[in-house]
């Protein structure tokens, strides 16, 4: 049986709050003329964490059934942290998923792996469910080290015992090469499907076969509707994390559509 499908746009630093309920306005419209989506479809957006709260009114008020994420939180729940996002308060606004590990994160605000896996632990203990970015950079792909820097970024997270991997109903994994991001320089689906394989296979060492096999492994960068249905026909590659291209509604829903 097909594993589910995870389409979900990364908004970054994007849309204030009356561009986002617009968004979902048009967004629900398509979703109502158009073919029902089937269950296994989960459709999910990473708004500025500021809109969350009007965005969960509105999918309450709707029932458009879109997730909504946060795209950064801090380890602690609360503190003496300016400018951070605490897990309990994104859970409270309307959050049920959380981004750790974008290369973003990883590369302008220099988050290193022990950083990275204490994130996702946090969001384990405190209730939201982490969607896990890995991907190298150009100079590693040059160098050959991607498979090399995919292991690493997801063993530092998933060999720390301290993640009772057995526990969690499934993984979320975007593999995410660094020098596709924004570029328009989309990995191929051969080279992406390769590279999702063998984040499965590490989660199958780490964390067991059947856990790897319900576990969801997205790829992302410079994803849009004309290449996205040559991802999602590799059965390695269950879903898409889209930057760009998932700030129009007509882009984000075409790509939903080629899900199913
Ligand atoms: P683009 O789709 O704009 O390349 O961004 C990908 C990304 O970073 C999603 O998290």
């Amino acid at each position: 049986m097909r594993r589910e499908r995870f389409i979900a746009g990364n908004w970054k630093m994007n849309k204030g709050a009356s561009e986002s309920l617009e968004f979902l306005r048009k967004l629900s419209v398509l979703l109502e003329q158009g073919e029902d989506i089937p269950d296994n479809v989960n459709m999910a957006l990473f708004p500025q964490a500021v809109n969350i709260i009007p965005m969960a009114d509105h999918i309450r008020s709707s029932g458009v059934n879109v997730l909504l994420g946060i795209q950064n939180i801090h380890c602690k729940p609360s503190g003496a942290f300016t400018g951070e996002n605490s897990i309990p308060c994104a859970i409270e606004a309307g959050a049920k998923l959380a981004l750790v590990g974008h290369s973003e994160r990883r590369h302008i605000f220099r988050e290193d792996d022990l950083l990275v896996s204490n994130k996702y632990l946090a969001c384990l203990e405190q209730g939201i469910e982490p969607l896990l970015c890995v991907g190298e950079t150009e100079e590693e792909r040059n160098r050959g080290l991607t498979k090399d820097v995919i292991e690493r970024q997801v063993s530092s997270v998933f060999s720390s015992d301290r993640v009772i991997m057995a526990e969690q109903e499934r993984i979320l994994i975007a593999y995410e090469p660094v020098w596709a991001i924004g570029t328009g320089m989309n990995a191929t689906a051969g080279d992406a499907r390769e590279c999702c394989a063998l984040i499965r296979d590490l989660l199958s060492g780490l964390g067991g076969p059947s856990l790897a096999a319900r576990s969801l492994i997205s790829y992302g960068g410079s994803v849009k509707s004309s290449n996205s249905e040559d991802y999602l026909e590799q059965e390695e590659i269950d879903g898409l994390l889209i930057g760009g291209a998932s700030l129009d509604p007509d882009e984000f829903y075409r790509i939903i559509c080629n899900a199913f």
